[in-house]
Formats: structure tokens, C-alpha cells, sequence
């Protein structure tokens, strides 16, 4: 018997990284998997990795008629768990507006329409894990947008955990720290990847980036821990209690 045999989940950036190992343990634990990205290689990779109990929904959460048919695509939804997205690093005066712009589309408003669509199919007992980053509370220079965007996501879930609350349906987020393995863009070349979570690493005091394993355990408890609601967890080896 799985935690979350019968269950039926819904998570967006399913295709690697976080949101795959988020999958993974999931299914692990006995439930049906829909995994949603851009792109179908991706998704069919996980799909073939988690077996039978996954499939794949091509969607660009950017595109609210696209979140609309993938929430559509299910019957009932128990959990409800949004990690698509991006980042975007510069210095204000070089990043591109449009650059913000697109990544509040997918990463903000993706999260709100999703969960816009899911809440009229979600019972008592239902969960939603939105997903920000822990820029939403400690200053990274260079990173203003995504600062912003975790700071909003970390609000919106809040009041929604308050609002859903007498539906039975708890919201929270997961608060990733620097997270290894993902197919992020860091905005290094691809050989400089190492150097740079290297140098990041000192300022966590665990002396080392987390793993999708590691943000998959607290999705876990996120999902399954009924009296959870309202919370950003920060999972983060420490960075955010310096
Ligand atoms: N890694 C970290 O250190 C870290 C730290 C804090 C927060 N986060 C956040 O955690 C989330 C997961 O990131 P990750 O590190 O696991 O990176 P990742 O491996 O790149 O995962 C992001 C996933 O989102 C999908 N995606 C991106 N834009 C999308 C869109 N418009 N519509 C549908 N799917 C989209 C990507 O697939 P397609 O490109 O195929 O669509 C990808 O599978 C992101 O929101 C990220 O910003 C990450």
C-alpha cells in the first residue's frame, strides 16, 4: 500500500528536474501521474523512466487555453503541483523586459490558471504545491524578476491556502534552494555549471546544492500532511536561516 494509492496528480515541469523527481516519488507511492511541459522528448523520456502509472500532456503553461484542456484531461484531481517554469539572471539595467514579462506568463500566471482550472475538480482532502524559490525572501543580486515572481507566488499561495480552506483543500509552496540536476538555465556556459554551484554552495550551510530527491521529500510531506497549509517551505540546506 502506497500514501497515495488511487490518487490523481497533476504536475506541470513534470519533464525533468524538480517536478521529476516529484514524480517519481509519487508514483512510488501508488499514484496516476500527469506529467505537463513543452516539449513531448522530454516528457516521453520521464513517462518511459516512471511507467505505466504516468503519462504525458503536452502543454505550455503560458497558454491558459492549454492549461484549461490539461486540467480538462482528468476527471477528479487530488494534488495539484505546479514546477514549470524557468529563470532569468542579469543585472537590471541588461535583462530584457520582455525576458520578465515571459517568465511571469509561465511561471506566475501558469501557476494561478492552473490552479484557476483545477479547484472546481478537487474535493476535500485535495492538495495544491505551488513552486517558488527562496528568493522570495533572501536578497540574490542579479536576479530581480525571479525575485519578484517567488515573492508573489509565496503571496498568492497564502491567501488561496485561506480562501480554499473551507473547501477542504490545502495550498502551499515548496521553496526550492539551489537545487542540482535540473535542466535550469543558469546563464553560464554548460562547462562552467560545476564551478558555479561550487561557489554558490558556500553560502549554504550544508556545503552543498540539494537534489530532486531532496525537494521530492517535501512535496511528500506537502501532499500528505493534512494539517499543512499556508506554508512556504523552504527547502534549502540552511541558506535562508543564515
Ligand atoms: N534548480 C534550482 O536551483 C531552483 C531553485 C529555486 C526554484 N526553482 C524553480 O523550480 C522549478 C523547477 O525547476 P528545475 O530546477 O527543476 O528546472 P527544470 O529541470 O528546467 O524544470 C522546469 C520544467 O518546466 C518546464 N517548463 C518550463 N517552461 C514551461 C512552460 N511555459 N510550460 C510548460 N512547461 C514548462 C520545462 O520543460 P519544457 O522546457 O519542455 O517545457 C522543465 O521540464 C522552476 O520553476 C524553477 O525556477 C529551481
Amino acid at each position: 500500500m502506497g500514501a497515495l494509492d488511487g490518487k490523481t496528480a497533476i504536475i506541470t515541469g513534470g519533464g525533468s528536474g524538480i517536478g521529476l523527481g516529484i514524480a517519481e516519488r509519487f508514483v512510488r507511492e501508488g499514484a496516476q501521474v500527469v506529467l505537463a511541459g513543452r516539449s513531448t522528448q522530454r516528457l516521453e523520456a520521464a513517462v518511459a523512466k516512471l511507467g505505466r502509472n504516468a503519462r504525458a500532456a503536452q502543454t505550455d503553461v503560458a497558454d491558459e487555453a492549454q492549461v484549461k484542456r490539461l486540467i480538462d484531461s482528468v476527471k477528479e484531481l487530488d494534488i495539484l503541483v505546479t514546477c514549470a517554469g524557468g529563470a532569468v539572471f542579469g543585472p537590471v539595467e541588461q535583462v530584457p523586459m520582455n525576458s520578465w514579462r515571459e517568465l511571469f506568463e509561465g511561471r506566475f500566471f501558469g501557476q494561478l490558471s492552473a490552479c484557476h482550472y483545477a479547484v472546481p475538480k478537487m474535493k476535500p482532502g485535495s492538495s495544491i504545491m505551488f513552486c517558488s524559490g527562496i528568493a522570495g525572501h533572501a536578497a540574490l543580486a542579479n536576479y530581480a524578476g525571479g525575485a519578484g515572481l517567488c515573492g508573489a507566488v509565496n503571496a498568492m499561495a497564502r491567501s488561496l491556502a485561506i480562501e480554499l480552506a473551507s473547501k477542504g483543500i490545502r495550498v502551499n509552496v515548496l521553496s526550492p534552494g539551489l537545487t542540482r540536476d535540473t535542466a535550469i538555465d543558469w546563464g553560464v556556459p554548460s562547462e562552467a555549471v560545476p564551478e558555479f554551484l561550487a561557489g554558490l554552495s558556500n553560502n549554504i550551510p550544508m556545503k552543498r546544492p540539494g537534489t530532486a530527491g531532496d525537494m521530492a521529500d517535501a512535496a511528500f510531506f506537502l501532499a500528505t500532511c493534512a494539517y499543512a497549509t499556508g506554508m512556504v517551505l523552504d527547502v534549502d540546506g540552511g541558506w535562508t536561516a543564515v
